[in-house]
């Protein structure tokens, strides 16, 4: 997973993630009363989005800057700085929720038997994140580039973008009933015209990048802009090619 985030960057220039996950709001329902337990909450929009609904929710996330920015933001919600394939919390929760979190976990398993084990019995886990397919045209650009100029793409990508038959399977392996799985395109305009694809590579890529000194990085993020140009630019806005996974699981 990813350890340090931007939380500034996230918000200013990323803020459609949370704007999007409001749809899975809706698929979770929440109820006044239950506890709910946001997974990779981010900087706690959607946190807060579901304690509206009189839900007690507390936030969760790896990134220390994220919590932070979080708790500046919401002072009245619990977030909690956790690793989310180490879950050990003691308590349990009606649901987990999670948006554009689960992608960034490369260990499934250790996640799922941790959202089983702090799951109420009749509990549900609803969650939407990049499935298979998501963002191929930029991690193509990304690993031709890299590729041409000699750098290895080796353990680069630090995503996991399941179909739905291996994501409810890995569920049914657990104990899950998958009552809802749905695996869909939904290309995303970027804020900021030209600069939209840059704001997204600077702010997800990094495992792609670091490596690189300045001109180097400079002159990959140019080329990688071109070659997607032709299939993710139109009329002055980048359509980041997103293919989402949104699921309902039962305990
Ligand atoms: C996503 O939300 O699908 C996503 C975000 C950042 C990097 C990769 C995927």
């Amino acid at each position: 997973m990813v350890n340090d985030w931007n939380a500034e960057h996230y918000d200013n220039k990323l803020g459609y993630v949370s704007e999007l996950g409001k749809g899975v709001i809706s698929l979770l329902d929440p109820k006044p009363g239950e506890k709910i337990l946001d997974l990779g909450c981010g900087t706690g929009d959607l946190t807060h989005e579901i304690a509206m609904s009189g839900a007690s929710v507390m936030g969760i996330d790896q990134s220390v800057t994220m919590i932070q920015q979080a708790r500046k933001k919401y002072p009245h919600i619990t977030f909690i700085v956790g690793n989310a394939e180490e879950l050990d919390m003691n308590q349990q929760f009606n649901a987990v929720f999670s948006n554009a979190a689960l992608h960034w976990m490369k260990n499934p398993s250790k996640v799922t038997e941790g959202i089983w084990s702090i799951l109420l019995p009749g509990g549900r886990f609803v969650a939407e994140f990049g499935g298979k397919g998501n963002v191929g045209v930029v991690i193509d650009a990304l690993e031709r580039t890299l590729s041409e100029l000699g750098i290895s793409t080796r353990n680069k990508n630090p995503w996991y973008f399941p179909s739905i038959g291996e994501y409810t399977s890995l569920l049914e392996k657990y104990g899950f009933q998958t009552t809802y799985a749905l695996h869909f395109s939904r290309p995303t305009a970027m804020p900021d015209g030209e600069l939209g694809l840059v704001h997204w590579l600077n702010g997800f890529a990094g495992s792609y990048l670091q490596d690189l000194d300045l001109p180097d990085r400079s002159n990959v993020i140019q080329n990688v802009i071109e070659l997607c140009r032709p299939i993710l630019y139109r009329n002055g806005q980048w359509y980041i090619d997103y293919k989402r996974l949104r699921v309902i699981a039962e305990k």
